[in-house]
């Protein structure tokens, strides 16, 4: 097959993280090649376990790089423990994990294998953006050697979730979301427009189990805290599709409506970490996912399980 896509998963696992490695392993379409790890639902360090701790359950040795501990510039982040639980996976206790990250920081290891592979490096970030800001810092060359970058994160015409406005991967970092959107790379930007479309229930989690016991059953165990919180907290009987959503997109592009639009990140007041849309035109456009087919989506995303029987 000439149409896989090679990605490195910017992420900090988390729930939706966790969901998001499993459709990135399983999917026939995509190559996981690396992982770069990120503050935001819990603390760098838990982060960077939980990815080892992923790997280890599907026994693959891929590279994982610890990335940064603190926004750029913003000094009052905390983990999303009430979303995601203390340790990352809702109230699955920690296991202890092998793995050692790579000996250079996650900026400098997403610069070196886009240099090492021109072209051929989707990055799918699912959480802060810091880290690849900090990579356009480093060498701000990255911009030609990816081929695109894929982000979930924002909320163009709709509410946030972290805020009334602001979603919380934008919001937990604002500027380094700004850098990101305004360099001139090809951004596909999938927001809360289209994850908070796609709703996955306590049945849809019962049937990945059923699919996959093991991987598919861990989702499930971490799966009870996520729906609690959005029954109790968002008053839905179910969670937004967030990160898988944005590795789908990596290799099925064609399942999203985009449109064209300069992104602006609000880095003050109550609109703190809002993507809208900028009246400076300039670099290359983001490419806003607008809208999904949400049923193929997530028919995609539950089967992606017959991998791991
Ligand atoms: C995003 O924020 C995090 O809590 C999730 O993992 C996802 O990346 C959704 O707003
Ligand atoms: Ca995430």
């Amino acid at each position: 097959m000439t149409d896989i896509q090679k990605i490195i998963l910017d992420t900090d696992p988390g729930i939706d993280d966790a969901m998001a490695f499993f459709q990135a392993i399983g999917d026939p379409k995509i190559d996981l090649v690396g992982i770069t790890t990120i503050f935001g639902n819990v603390t760098v360090d838990i982060a960077t376990r939980n990815a080892f701790r992923l790997c280890n359950m599907v026994g693959q040795n891929i590279p994982v790089a610890r990335g940064a501990a603190q926004p750029l510039e913003w000094k009052g982040f905390s983990p999303s423990s009430q979303v995601h639980g203390d340790e990352g996976f809702g109230d699955i206790p920690p296991v202890p994990v092998t793995g050692t990250p790579q000996d250079m920081p996650a900026d400098a290891y997403l610069v070196d294998i886009c240099a090492k592979n021109p072209g051929e490096i989707t990055i799918c970030a699912v959480g802060p953006l810091t880290n690849l800001a900090l990579a356009l810092q480093r060498d701000p060359n990255i911009v030609k050697t990816v081929k695109r970058v894929v982000v979930m994160g924002g909320a163009y015409q709709t509410n946030g979730n972290i805020s009334a406005h602001a979603e919380a991967n934008t919001y937990n970092d604002p500027h380094a979301a700004a850098a990101v959107f305004s360099a001139d790379w090809q951004v596909i930007m999938v927001g809360l427009d289209v994850t908070d479309t796609i709703l996955c229930t306590e049945k849809d989690f019962a049937e990945i189990a059923r699919i996959a016991p093991r991987t598919g059953g861990f989702i499930q165990d971490m799966s009870h805290f996520y729906l609690e919180f959005y029954r109790s907290v968002e008053k839905l009987d179910g969670c937004s599709l967030h990160d898988p959503a944005a590795v789908i997109a990596c290799a099925y592009p064609e399942w999203f409506t985009m449109e064209n639009a300069h992104i602006d990140v609000v880095l003050q007041g109550e609109q703190w970490g809002n993507t809208i849309e900028s009246k400076n035109a300039g670099t290359t456009p983001t490419r806003v996912c607008t809208g999904v087919q949400i049923e193929t989506v997530k028919r995609h995303f539950i089967e992606t399980f017959k991998v791991y029987v």
